[in-house]
């Protein structure tokens, strides 16, 4: 059967945060859901979240899961503010561990931060298979972007994450801690070896030339015409291609606070003993 699904596009990350639904029971999963963030400020707004919020209330959903495809380094996530409105379970895949361990790390997070994927309710599997309502769906294990990725099929329609993205933007980088240009191609092969009217819906576009923005292609325009993609360009070239892109490439504005948010499920770290909640900013020197 398949789903409703309502998109919401974030101007400001570039994000599209979507509601999956079973109209017959209801059920409703949120995926990647946007806290907004401003960085000269440090102040966080649920205006992102709260339009979800008005959709789900407005439609009467329940909310089964939050689904995070990744631990997105560009966003934060809104998966911990909106269970505690709306309920439901905050859900990833199962190597999220990896990342946490490592960002443990990068940010010396100490004893209390324990990287063994308790922040969020539910890990999956690479094809596991769940149900929202009379809906059911699939985890599908799409490693490369960050080693723990995930994409979510529901009948015709696939939550790619980040892996691929609209045909004239290409791929995800692959060089963050952990990345694997090699991973990602073999992830976005597998996701294009669905029948080739299979929906795909994106967790980022980044319009080139003034186009409008939008998140919706399938596996037979993505095969046909992605930049990156195509049926045409063999692994080699593409890795090549990914790496050397990714070398030009800056790190995300939102990098820093993003990750410090999203592994531990869209929560800030731990207020201090005056009450507030801070980031770190490891200092690198050249
Ligand atoms: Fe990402």
């Amino acid at each position: 059967m398949p789903p409703n699904i309502n998109p919401f596009f974030d101007s400001v990350t570039g994000t599209i945060s979507y509601v999956v639904y079973d109209e017959l029971t209801g059920s409703c999963a949120i995926i990647d859901p946007v806290l907004d963030y401003d960085p000269r400020s440090g102040r966080i707004r649920t205006t992102s979240a709260d339009k979800l919020t008005d959709f789900i209330q407005l439609q009467q959903l329940t909310v089964e899961w939050i689904l995070e495809t990744h631990a997105h380094a560009d966003h934060l996530s809104s998966a911990h503010y909106l269970k505690n409105r709306l309920g439901g379970k905050i859900a990833i895949g199962d190597n999220i561990p990896a990342v946490q361990e490592t960002f443990k790390k990068v940010f010396n997070l100490g004893n209390e931060f324990i990287p063994d994927g308790h922040h969020f309710d539910y890990l999956f599997a690479d094809e596991e298979i769940f149900n929202v309502g009379k809906l059911t769906a699939k985890a599908l294990f799409v490693p490369g972007h960050t080693p723990a990725d995930m994409a979510y099929q529901f009948d015709d329609a696939v939550f790619v994450g980040d892996t691929l993205f609209m045909p004239d933007v290409g791929t995800a980088r692959a060089d963050f801690p952990g990345g694997d240009a090699h991973n990602l191609y073999r992830s976005i092969r597998k996701i294009l070896s669905s029948p080739s009217e299979t929906r795909l819906f994106m967790c980022h576009d980044y319009p080139p030339n003034g186009r409008a923005p939008a998140w919706e292609s399938t596996v037979a325009e993505e095969r046909a015409h992605n930049i990156h993609v195509h049926d045409c360009i063999d692994e080699e070239v593409f890795i090549n291609m990914r790496n050397e892109r990714d070398a030009t490439l800056e790190a995300p504005v939102l990098l820093l606070p993003s990750i410090q948010t999203n592994i531990r499920a869209g929560e800030t770290p731990p207020q201090e003993d005056n009450g507030v909640s801070y980031f770190k900013i490891p200092i690198k020197m050249d």
